[in-house]
């Protein structure tokens, strides 16, 4: 099914913010689009929206994220994330049109890796694979096949290694008992599924 893919405009933010909140089941992952568009980590070009018969359907979004290695030298990469299509439109495309946009648009943009949480048979489809390839580390525990890098270009990653800092807004502590819980869109238990057609993990990190 072929979608119409454009930038998302300031006009379509409550659209967005109820495809997430209905794609992930809670407002979680809108909370967290509304606090990234407000950060220096936004990239207008890079929030795009997918349209079907004249309604927003799916959004995507890259931000700007950095790469530090041991000697402290910072690499700049993009983070995929979040990412939502409403659950009547899944399955038909839209989630990887959407991808396949954002990565033409970011390496238009000349940016040069993009790093992914998510499954690790969807992602794969479009050169995403374990960024361990590079050395490259997620700043929480996460398994490393679904913590992925893609190089935009040509040796777009080579010499980059280090842990990837994400913006600030990904981190949304909660205090519960005696454990703090990091917990954001990208954070969730792998265990649990979203749904049975999400094709992203929650995970907590503790
Ligand atoms: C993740 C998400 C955005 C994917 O959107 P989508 O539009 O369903 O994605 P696609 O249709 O491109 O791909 C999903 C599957 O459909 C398959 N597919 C793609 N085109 C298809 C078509 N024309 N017909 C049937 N199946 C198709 C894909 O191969 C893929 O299969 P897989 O799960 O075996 O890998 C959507 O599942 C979602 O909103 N999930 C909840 C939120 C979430 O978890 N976001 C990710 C956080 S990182």
């Amino acid at each position: 099914m072929e979608a119409k893919i454009r930038q998302e405009t300031t006009e379509d933010r409550s659209a967005v913010y109820e495809i997430n909140s209905i794609a992930f089941g809670q407002e979680n992952e809108a909370k967290l689009v509304d606090l990234l568009r407000k950060s220096d980590a936004f990239i207008p070009a890079l929030s795009f929206v997918a349209i079907l018969d004249h309604k927003i359907v799916g959004h995507i979004l890259f931000t700007k994220i950095k790469i530090i290695d041991n000697d402290h030298k910072e690499f700049d990469s993009l983070a995929l994330a979040p990412m939502a299509v409403r659950p009547e439109c899944q399955q038909k495309g839209i989630g990887g049109q959407l991808i396949k946009t954002g990565l033409d648009k970011a390496r238009e943009l000349k940016y040069k890796s993009v790093i992914v949480l998510g499954h690790e048979h969807y992602y794969p489809k479009f050169g995403f694979v374990p960024a361990d390839k590079w050395r490259i580390k997620a700043p929480f525990d996460v398994p490393k096949n679904v913590f992925m890098g893609l190089e935009l270009l040509t040796d777009g990653l080579k010499g980059v290694s280090g842990t990837v800092k994400y913006p600030k807004e990904f981190e949304r502590k909660q205090r519960t008992a005696n454990r703090v819980f990091i917990k954001s869109e990208l954070m969730c238990n792998r265990a649990e599924k979203v749904q049975s057609h999400s094709v992203g993990y929650k995970i907590i990190a503790l």
